[in-house]
C-alpha cells in the first residue's frame, strides 16, 4: 500500500505557541485574497503555523482552535482539492463548513453579491468563494464582515500557493534564493507563484509563449515586491532558459477553467503551447534532482509527461496534501 501521509522533517513549534505569536495574533481578521497583501513574515509564520499544525495531525493530537464556528465556501467553478482541503480543515479544527454550489443558492437567481455577504456574514465567521473575477471576491470581502478567502479566481489562485511554499519550505528546508521554473501558460497559478517567490526572496523564471505571458500589471508589481525582499522574477519565452539551472520546476494546465472557449482557438494555443511540455529532455536541462510540481488537476500527456509527474522527484501530492495542512493554518489565524 502507498504512503498515506507526507511527513515534514522541518523542526517546527508547537501550534499553540506560533498561535500566540503577535504576528499571527495580528492576522485575525484578515481577508485572505492575494498573497500581496502579506509581508514576508506573515508568510513564513502561516507556513510555520502549517508544518506545526501538520505535525500535530500525524500526532493524533487534537487541535480544535475553531471550535463552534463555521465556515461558507461558494463555489462557481469545479473543485477537488480546495474544496476538501477546506472543509476536512474546518472539521479538524472543530468547527463546520457548508459546500455552497453557486447555482443552488439564491446568487444564481440573481441576489445581489453584497446581498449574500451581508447575510452569510450574519451566521458564518469566515467565506470562502472560488469564481471568475478577481473584483468580485474582492467585492465580497468589502460587503462581508467576517473573513473572505480567495478560493482562485482567473487571477490568482493564494491558497494553493502557500500549500506550494510550505511544500517547498519542507523539502529544502529554507526558501530564500532558491531557484524555481515555472513553464507553460501564463495564468492565475504563475502569478500567485510570482507573487510568493518575490516575497520569500525566491529567484523565479517563468517562460510561456508570447501570445500567452503573465498579466504585464502582476509582473511589473511582483517585479517590485522582488527587488524589495531579494529576489528576482523574469519572464522569458524559451523553456529552456527557465528551467537551466532551476531548482524545481512548476507547470499548471494549459486550458484553465472557464477559458475552454471557440475549440479552434483552444487548439492553436495548445499547438503554441507543446514546446513547453515538462518531460524528460526538459527536466534533465534543470539541476539535478529538480522537483517536478504541479497544482493538479493534471491534463497528463499535454503540459507534462507521466513519466515526469509520476517520477522520482515529483511532489504533485504533498503539494495536494498540503492544501490541508496550509488552509487549516490560514483559517486558525484569519478565523478566530
Ligand atoms: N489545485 C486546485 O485548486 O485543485 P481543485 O481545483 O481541485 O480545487
Ligand atoms: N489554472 C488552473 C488551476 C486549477 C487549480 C485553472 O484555473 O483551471
Amino acid at each position: 500500500m502507498e504512503e498515506q501521509q507526507s511527513h515534514t522533517t522541518v523542526s517546527v513549534k508547537h501550534w499553540q505557541e506560533l498561535l500566540n505569536t503577535e504576528i499571527i495574533r495580528g492576522l485575525a481578521g484578515r481577508d485572505f485574497l492575494s498573497l500581496r497583501d502579506f509581508t514576508p513574515g506573515q508568510i513564513e509564520a502561516l507556513i510555520d503555523l502549517a508544518l506545526a499544525l501538520k505535525q500535530a495531525r500525524s500526532r493524533g493530537e487534537p487541535h480544535p482552535i475553531l471550535g463552534g464556528r463555521s465556515l461558507a465556501m461558494i463555489f462557481r467553478k469545479p473543485s477537488t482539492r480546495t474544496r476538501v482541503a477546506f472543509e476536512v480543515g474546518m472539521t479538524e479544527l472543530g468547527g463546520h463548513a457548508l459546500y455552497l454550489s453557486a447555482n443552488e443558492i439564491q446568487l444564481h437567481r440573481g441576489e445581489s453579491l453584497p446581498d449574500t455577504a451581508r447575510v452569510l456574514s450574519r451566521m458564518v465567521h469566515g467565506i470562502v468563494i472560488r469564481t471568475f473575477r478577481q473584483e468580485e471576491v474582492e467585492e465580497m470581502a468589502r460587503y462581508a464582515s467576517v473573513p473572505v478567502i480567495n478560493g482562485l479566481t482567473d487571477l490568482f489562485h493564494p491558497t494553493q500557493v502557500l500549500a506550494d511554499l510550505v511544500t517547498l519550505r519542507e523539502k529544502w528546508g529554507s526558501l530564500r534564493g532558491h531557484r524555481l521554473a515555472y513553464v507553460g501558460d501564463g495564468n492565475n497559478m504563475t502569478h500567485s507563484l510570482m507573487f510568493g517567490a518575490a516575497l520569500m526572496g525566491m529567484e523565479m523564471v517563468v517562460a510561456t509563449p508570447a501570445e500567452h505571458g503573465p498579466d504585464p500589471a502582476v509582473l511589473a508589481e511582483a517585479r517590485q515586491l522582488a527587488a524589495r525582499y531579494g529576489g528576482r522574477v523574469e519572464w522569458v519565452q524559451d523553456p529552456r532558459e527557465a528551467v537551466k539551472g532551476a531548482e524545481a520546476v512548476y507547470t499548471d494546465t494549459w486550458v484553465s477553467m472557464g477559458q475552454e472557449g471557440a475549440g479552434e482557438e483552444v487548439e492553436a494555443k495548445r499547438a503554441r503551447l507543446r514546446p513547453y511540455q515538462v518531460n524528460t529532455a526538459l527536466l534533465d536541462l534543470a539541476a539535478p534532482g529538480a522537483l517536478v510540481m504541479h497544482c493538479l488537476p493534471a491534463h497528463r500527456g499535454e503540459e507534462a509527461t507521466d513519466d515526469v509527474l509520476d517520477g522520482p522527484t515529483s511532489v504533485i501530492f504533498d503539494q495536494a496534501e498540503n492544501r490541508l495542512h496550509a488552509h487549516k493554518a490560514i483559517l486558525a489565524a484569519c478565523l478566530r
